[in-house]
């Protein structure tokens, strides 16, 4: 039986392919113009990074995380007994954020009194959830992290980037939904959490076994008696400290003084435990099933000492490519095909073979998108395959004139046909 990608991936076939390195490469191009840049971190972590940076709470960790073990490790485990050290336990990367805010820690990005670290990457995230429209377990992100500023104009600015990014790559503004809030801090919040949770009655099991740990996490619920019960909560705009008051008011007055439209949505908690303070999610209806959020981020404040390092203020963003190209595709959006060829060298018959491959060479060292036959086709069936591959010209190449030193080209378009010099 042939063994097809495992459940929850997708291939990305040539023009997709090609569509996500030109996504990258859009993003990563408006994103420079913000002062960030890019940043490689590795696949999979130590799984304690998640633990502590994402939160043994969230569902990410709790029942998400692809666990990786070596195959020595599990040999040991297995007959020895003996499990791996937490330095052995690993796990692919969930997210982006965790990785770069490890990796500006351990080398030190952001020595005290430096400019922030403003970085950038794009890659593979990897969350065993259950598989459905727009939900994988392997899909695409491109995300940024600041790290050193505190300032609410990072946060504003990295909002409207955000938005730039979506509009130029063909996103219409008007499918798109900006939901902001503010999570408070941990001045703040504690007091916040206790009255949601003193709220917190009749709900569904999960939101009341996690109301213990994270009762804010009900507001997620997509039970609908647990959503009405929750729209009249307490909302945590309504109490937050002064500085967290401020920091959002902030944020707001640069949002509308930028003609960014957003929606306040104090339901809006996100999915992972380290944020604090401004808190963004970008959503679209059309085409998109249940999953409709194409992007996400946060200030995440404490996320620094959390894995170890010193205080150091942080925001970010995450947009997921598979939902944009679903919100693309639903907005009526052409992609961009699939690589033109520019030139298709014939032979008329074998005896130029060799000096058709060297003339191939020849022209893509000429920065020609060259191609030729390789499977000995007639000479009509190499003018099909050019027209498929669909060359702009076809060079044909035969004995005679060949021993004049020449090739005939053919505009496929116009059909014009020169003898040209070789
Ligand atoms: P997130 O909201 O978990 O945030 O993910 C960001 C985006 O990744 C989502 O809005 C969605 O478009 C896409 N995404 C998430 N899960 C899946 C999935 N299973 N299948 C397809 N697409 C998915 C983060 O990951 C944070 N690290 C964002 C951040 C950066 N916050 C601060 N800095």
């Amino acid at each position: 039986m042939a063994i097809n990608s495992p459940e929850g991936t997708r291939d990305l076939l040539p023009d997709e392919a090609k569509f996500w390195a030109h996504f990258r490469d859009t993003a990563f191009g408006i994103f420079a113009r913000y002062g960030y840049q890019p940043i490689e971190t590795p696949l999979f972590e130590q799984t304690d990074l998640f633990v502590r940076g994402i939160g043994q709470a969230t569902d990410v960790v709790s029942k998400e995380m692809f666990t990786a073990i070596s195959g020595e490790n599990l040999r040991r485990w297995v007959e020895e007994g003996k499990a791996p050290k937490a330095k052995s336990r690993l796990s692919l990367r969930p997210e982006g954020t965790a990785g770069v805010v490890r990796a500006v820690v351990q080398h030190d990005l952001v020595p005290q009194g430096a400019a922030p670290a403003k970085l950038m990457y794009a890659g593979p995230m990897f969350r065993a959830e259950r598989p459905q429209k727009g939900r994988q377990r392997q899909f695409n992100q491109v995300g940024v992290e600041c790290l050193g500023a505190e300032e609410p104009t990072i946060d504003a600015e990295a909002i409207i980037m955000l938005m730039r990014f979506y509009e130029k790559v063909g996103i219409p503004r008007d499918s798109m939904r900006l939901l902001l809030n503010s999570m408070g801090c941990e001045q703040c919040r504690p007091a916040y959490r206790e009255l949601v949770r003193a709220y917190m009655d009749e709900l569904c099991d999960t939101c009341m076994t996690r109301a213990e740990v994270n009762p804010l996490r009900a507001f997620d619920c997509k039970n609908p008696q647990c959503a009405a019960i929750m729209a009249d909560a307490p909302k945590i705009t309504d109490h937050l400290c002064d500085e967290c008051r401020e920091h959002y008011d902030a944020v707001k007055v640069l949002l509308d003084g930028a003609g960014v439209v957003y929606e306040e949505d104090y339901k809006l908690v996100r999915g992972l435990d380290y944020y604090t303070r401004t808190v963004f999610e970008v959503q679209v209806d059309n085409g998109m099933g249940a999953q409709n959020a194409i992007g996400g981020g946060g200030r995440y404040d404490k996320l620094a000492e959390e894995v170890g390092g010193r205080p150091t203020p942080g925001l970010g963003f995450a947009l997921g490519f598979e939902r944009c190209v679903l919100a693309l595709e639903a907005a009526g959006v052409e992609f961009p095909r699939a690589q033109k060829c520019d030139l298709f060298v014939a032979c008329v018959d074998d005896s130029v073979r060799a000096r058709a491959f060297a003339l191939v060479q020849e022209c893509r060292d000429a920065g020609f998108t060259t191609e030729m036959d390789h499977q000995k086709r007639s000479l009509k069936s190499q003018f099909k395959l050019a027209d498929k591959l669909d060359a702009a010209f076809v060079v044909v190449m035969g004995p005679d004139e060949l021993a004049a030193g020449q090739v005939k080209a053919r505009n496929m378009q116009t059909h014009e046909e020169h003898l040209v010099d070789l």
